[in-house]
């Protein structure tokens, strides 16, 4: 402090504070954005999270997925939720959506019963990044303060969807390089792949991986096996469990799967396989605290890519739809 004691210093350095400030703020999403404008926000969006989980613990894992697939194209903007129309094709019929993306239809209960409580006010965009944390938390994961503020976009692409949400046929290089154009670390991408501790796939997502590689446990192999036949066309969308042991837990079992060559998905088995993120997986196999806490940071800068902000962007009425 002693050196911002000069007659001179004190007022640039106090200029620039402000102007950091400004700048910075108008772009940035806060904790507290609808304090205000919908105090009753998250008790609503939880009561409904909770009884969809209830009625079906997959629903926990399908809403934590919606996010991700938001968020990885072109940022955390609700673009996943239009609908396409005879004159718009949007996100849903893209590869890594079609007949894998779901929970559509909780994401407009969620929608309902805020727009009872404050019509007009709360985005579809957010209303994912609130399911996704309220989701982990109800099947046991960790909690953390979701940021709010973005806006809705009023455009969605399908040929981003298909370029920018990584395939299970990945590997590891392709995986760290496409968080890390998103501003995700090689350790965000190994802790929120740990969403992977829930929820189901479909058997052609990983037909390849249990007839064909060899670095998979056996009789896991042909387990899997008893319901994916290997003719593509057959059982394609027979679903699996992506954490054998407690898919309806959210727990660190994923990385144990790993260390015993376990991973469901070729990409899965990627971040247990000789390679630099080894260390990592071994770690949050045997500490949960560490993967729980680093799941949560990682969970809140994957809500922070690119959202729309300030006058950007709408606030949907019906998520499904442009206003
Ligand atoms: C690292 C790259 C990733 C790849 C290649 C990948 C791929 C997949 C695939 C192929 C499925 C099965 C879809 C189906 O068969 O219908 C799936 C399911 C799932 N993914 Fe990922 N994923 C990745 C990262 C993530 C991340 C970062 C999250 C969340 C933050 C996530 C959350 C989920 C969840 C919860 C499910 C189960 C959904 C359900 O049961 O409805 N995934 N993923
Ligand atoms: C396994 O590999 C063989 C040889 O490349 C290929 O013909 C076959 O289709 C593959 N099977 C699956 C289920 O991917």
């Amino acid at each position: 402090m002693a050196s911002f004691s000069s007659s001179t210093a004190t007022p640039v350095a106090v200029a620039f504070l402000v102007l950091l400030i400004i700048g910075s703020s108008s772009a940035q999403l806060s904790t507290n954005f609808y304090s205000k404008s919908c105090p009753k926000l998250l008790p609503t969006v939880k009561s409904v999270v909770q009884s969809a989980i209830s009625k079906e613990a997959r629903m926990g894992a399908s809403l934590l997925r919606l996010f991700f697939h938001d968020c990885f194209v072109n940022g955390c903007d609700g673009s996943i939720l239009l609908d396409d129309t005879s004159s718009f094709t949007g996100e849903k019929r893209a590869g890594p959506n079609l007949n894998s993306a779901r929970g559509f239809d909780v994401v407009d209960n969620i929608k309902s019963a805020v727009e009872n409580a404050c019509p007009g006010v709360v985005s579809c965009a957010d209303l994912l990044a609130i399911a996704a944390r309220d989701s982990v938390v109800t099947l046991g994961g960790p909690n953390w303060n979701v940021k709010l503020g973005r806006r809705d976009a009023r455009t969605a692409s399908q040929a981003a969807a298909n370029n920018g949400i990584p395939s299970p046929t990945s590997n590891l290089n392709a995986l760290i390089s496409r968080f890390s154009a998103l501003g995700l670390s090689t350790k965000d991408m190994v802790a929120l792949s740990g969403s992977h501790t829930i929820g189901q796939a479909r058997c052609t997502t990983f037909r390849a991986r249990i007839y064909n590689e060899t670095n998979i446990d056996s009789s896991f192999a042909k387990t899997r096996q008893g319901s994916c036949p290997s003719t593509a066309g057959s059982g394609d969308n027979n679903l699996a469990p992506l954490d054998l042991q407690t898919p309806a837990a959210f727990d660190n079992n994923y990385y144990k799967n790993l260390v015993s060559r376990k991973g469901l998905l070729h990409s899965d088995q990627q971040l247990f396989n000789g390679g630099s993120t080894d260390s990592i997986v071994r770690q949050y196999s045997s500490s949960p605290s560490t993967f729980t806490a680093d799941f949560a940071a990682a969970m809140i800068k994957m809500g922070d890519i690119s959202p729309l902000t300030g006058s950007k962007g709408e606030i949907r009425k019906n998520c499904r739809k442009l206003n």
